[in-house]
């Protein structure tokens, strides 16, 4: 693990899970930890990076020397993304981002009435993060490197492979191994266009380190 491997690189990465309003003080979220980003986050960054991470609502400590920008909901994450994607060299979609939203949030905090009646929602497909920083122009011709990760519960090199397609990405990591959501180890699967590779079980920091190296390896070629 080179400190110098991507040196002068400019990095930004989307971690942790997105927070959809349904009122004031609730709304839809998922279980993921944004270990995973933060790790990356800190191992390109100490591979000589500078390094942007929008983070969803997570609890985990901004690594050293990284600049962070805290989001809530899937437009915000999508809005602080474009807002600093100029220059970037890669893009790491990490973010576990909801994939529909209330269509509407309401401005005051739903009551319960004592009628028994419910809340009905409805729901609102969210913009598609990774797939919009892909169709860029510098995405398209090769200066914006664009990875993304998948968590697949069957068939993950199929699943993996297809949606590096259809998401028109060069790198998809797909998340070995049950529930890796909230923990601290996890074992990755990459798929490029060269074929795929298997970075065996380690913790989520010493994968971050490997994956950085082999994000440097296909910049440089
Ligand atoms: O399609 P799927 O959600 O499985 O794709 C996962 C990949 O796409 C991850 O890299 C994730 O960060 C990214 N993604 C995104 N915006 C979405 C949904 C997924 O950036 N709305």
């Amino acid at each position: 693990f080179s400190a110098k491997a991507l040196a002068g690189k400019k990095l930004l990465i989307t971690a942790g899970p997105t927070f959809e309003a349904i009122d004031p003080v609730r709304g839809i979220t998922n279980l993921s930890s944004g270990k995973m980003g933060f790790a990356i986050a800190r191992a390109s960054q100490a591979a000589g990076a500078e390094v942007t991470l929008v983070a969803g609502p997570v609890h985990v400590p901004t690594p050293r020397g990284v600049r962070r920008i805290d989001v809530q909901s899937a437009q915000d994450m999508l809005q602080a993304v474009l807002a600093h994607i100029d220059g970037a060299d890669v893009f790491v979609a990490t973010a576990a981002v909801a994939d529909w939203r209330p269509a509407q949030a309401a401005d005051q905090k739903i009551k319960k009435d004592g009628s028994g009646e419910v809340p009905q929602l409805a729901f609102v497909e969210n913009p598609d993060i990774l797939a919009t920083v892909a169709q860029l122009p510098r995405a398209q011709s090769g200066d914006l490197y664009c990875v993304g990760f998948a968590a697949e519960s069957e068939n993950l090199l199929a699943n993996a492979q297809a949606k590096r397609l259809r998401k028109q990405i060069p790198l998809l990591v797909g998340n070995i191994g049950p529930a890796t959501f909230g923990k601290d180890d996890n074992a990755l699967l990459l798929v490029d266009a060269q074929g795929h590779k298997e970075l065996p079980h380690a913790s989520k920091a010493v994968l971050g380190e490997q994956l950085v190296a082999e994000i440097a390896k296909r910049i440089a070629r």
